[in-house]
């Protein structure tokens, strides 16, 4: 949470910041600011708002500066306000730093602080941070380096910082621990941001900056150390992304690109991996690995949101094709308790951004205690993509819009890919089964097209419920998680309450919240299930709640019993949640812009959680 961005070099500042803090945007945008340098002066500006508040109230401000840093912000310590917006000053002006992250034990430091006569103008930890910093340089008559150096050794709790210093013409100051930095590398010029896509116009090549690293960064001049003070040499990577990638592309949100691009990056996903003629799947990340996934134990998979809801599809799927107990946990809850994790224990973990702090610190401790940790990560070289010991990435290409869509189905393709090919190498899965599935989930990518040239269909059913104050979610076995991200997806973009449950679940208690003003989203395609869940399609028609249902192209009775029906390309049970979820996707999608909701940035909330 939180975007940052700082450029040193030759060119305007300003530019470069205001454009990566609009690239950045989805991690937070409850405020925004800049602090810019030259000549010895150090102006800082900054705004209550999205950054293009920001953009408006710097008409008319002298922007001429060729160092400087920016941040874009999800409100942690203080209300969003233009005092709690970044950067912050310290107590002399002299200093501005911006920081994502928290600071855990800030309280302790702010009290000693005070003690000694600091005041503060804000709520933040981070101004706390910059004051201690400042603390210790005066009193060490230390360079910045070393009073940053100092603090970081005794502040707990996640960051990443950039500082720049009145004194100090060209240099930026950064550091990180559990919160991401990559830092670009031009020609004279060094950008810094919390992703690449800030950088990826003016260079391709980047350092990703570790845990407990600090850079010194100067236009020509690179050095990173650990906070040992020991040096350490940048390893140099390049980025594998395209501007049109972070771009809109003429669509009129990124959530609805997003949607529509799935089945261009399900195809990417399979590509080169899935060989359905020659009934093989090749994943590097499994076949170097196969004696240790094939012996597990038992599967954990830590994931948290959407990505968790992935988890639940994937428990379903592994037990049945590899006989392997799989267990799906909440990292946020994994991290915190006394979990029992052996040995010969596999953790899968799955996040799109690869930066979500709780799967992160859930890892770390998994790690210790042995497990081998693989993951499904969308992002590129990101936190938990390193962390892994092995993995496969999703290969959806940047996720801008807050709800997550393309990454989802990227991680289903991946898991089920995962799991045929453990349980081909185990022998718990028949040949005609495995090539069965194989040659269904080549055609998955054909089946999401067909499904979206019926998109406005959906937009039809989302302008006749858009008003509910409530939905259900229901579907059973692989469409019980699909259930629950439809539930998400709607809560997150149009602000309606949503529930989703297994169908079954019904009678214990939510059939209670049934009546004729209650839509009910039914997933109820052919399968094992489907005569079950019709029942209990009965059950709610009964109770004259209003039936949506998603439905398998054929099928003569679920339509009968709906109000308003959704037909998708009949598929195999394991298989049908790629496709389930696209209708549900774009049901929410519809309704937040029927309700004039920015879906890209709902309220609340940021696409990346780096804190917990
Ligand atoms: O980047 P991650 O997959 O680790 O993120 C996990 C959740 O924060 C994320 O899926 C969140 O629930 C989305 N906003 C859902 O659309």
């Amino acid at each position: 949470m939180c975007g940052i961005v700082g450029y040193t070099g030759s060119r305007q500042a300003y530019p470069v910041i205001l454009k990566g803090l609009k690239r950045l945007e989805y991690r937070g945008y409850d405020s925004s600011g800049v602090a810019l340098l030259k000549d010895g002066e150090l102006n800082v500006y900054k705004k209550k708002g999205k950054v293009a508040e920001l953009e408006e109230s710097m008409i008319g401000k002298n922007i001429d500066a060729q160092i400087g840093i920016g941040h874009t912000r999800w409100a942690t310590h203080g209300e969003p306000s233009d005092r709690n917006a970044h950067p912050h000053s310290s107590a002399s002006g002299k200093l501005a730093m911006i920081h994502n992250g928290i600071i855990e034990n800030y309280a302790l430091i702010k009290q000693d602080l005070v003690n000694k006569g600091y005041s503060f103008k804000s709520d933040t930890d981070t101004e706390v941070l910059l004051n201690f910093i400042e603390d210790i340089q005066q009193n060490n008559n230390s360079t910045l380096e070393e009073a940053v150096r100092i603090a970081l050794k005794r502040v707990t709790g996640a960051y990443c910082i950039l500082l720049i210093e009145q004194d100090n013409p060209d240099t930026i100051i950064a550091a990180r621990k559990g919160s991401p930095l990559v830092i670009g590398i031009g020609k004279g010029e060094h950008f810094l941001a919390s992703d690449a896509s800030p950088i990826i116009e003016y260079t391709k090549e980047v350092v990703y900056v570790n845990d407990y690293e600090l850079a010194i960064v100067k236009p020509d001049e690179l050095i990173l150390k650990n906070l040992g003070n020991e040096k350490i040499t940048p390893y140099i990577t390049k980025l594998d992304m395209e501007l049109a990638a972070i771009e809109k592309g003429g669509y009129d949100h990124f959530m609805i690109k997003e949607i529509f691009e799935q089945p261009s990056t399900i195809f990417d996903c399979l590509r080169g991996r899935l060989d359905a003629k020659e009934g093989v799947i090749r994943m590097s990340g499994v076949d170097k690995h196969i004696d240790q996934l094939i012996n597990a134990n038992r599967i954990m998979i830590l994931a948290c949101g959407t990505s968790w809801h992935a988890g639940l599809i994937a428990e379903y799927i592994i037990e049945e094709l590899c006989r392997i107990p799989v267990e799906v946990e909440y990292a946020s809850e994994f991290r915190y308790r006394n979990p029992i994790v052996n040995k010969g224990d596999v953790i899968i973990a799955i996040s799109q951004s690869g930066e979500t702090a709780d799967t992160l610190v859930a890892l770390e401790k998994a790690k210790e205690n042995g497990a081998f940790i693989f993951g499904v990560v969308n992002a590129v070289g990101s936190s938990i993509a390193r962390i892994s010991n092995a993995g496969a990435y999703t290969h959806a290409g940047p996720e801008i819009g807050v709800a997550s869509t393309k990454a989802f189905t990227g991680q289903l393709a991946v898991l089920m890919m995962v799991a045929l090919n453990i349980a081909k190498h185990k022998g718990t899965v028949s040949d005609e089964r495995y090539k069965s599935l194989l040659l269904e989930l080549e055609e998955v990518p054909e089946k999401v097209t067909a499904i979206l040239k019926n998109a406005e269909d959906i937009k039809i059913i989302a302008e006749k419920y858009k008003n509910a104050s409530d939905f259900l979610f229901l579907g059973r076995g692989y469409n019980f998680p699909v259930a629950l991200e439809g539930a998400l997806k709607l809560k997150e973009i149009s602000y309606i309450h949503a529930e989703g449950y297994p169908a079954a679940e019904m009678k214990h208690g939510p059939i209670a919240l049934v009546d004729e003003n209650l839509p009910v989203v039914f997933i109820a395609t052919k399968d094992v299930y489907h005569e079950k869940i019709v029942s209990n399609m009965q059950e709610i028609k009964a109770r004259k709640g209003k039936i949506i249902s998603i439905v398998t192209e054929g099928d003569m009775i679920s339509p009968g019993l709906s109000n308003d029906y959704f037909a998708i390309p009949p598929a195999d049970e394991l298989i049908a949640p790629i496709l389930t979820v696209i209708p549900l996707q774009l049901l929410s999608y519809y309704v937040g812009i029927a309700k004039g909701i920015d879906v890209d940035k709902p309220r609340n909330l940021a696409k990346s959680v780096t804190v917990e």
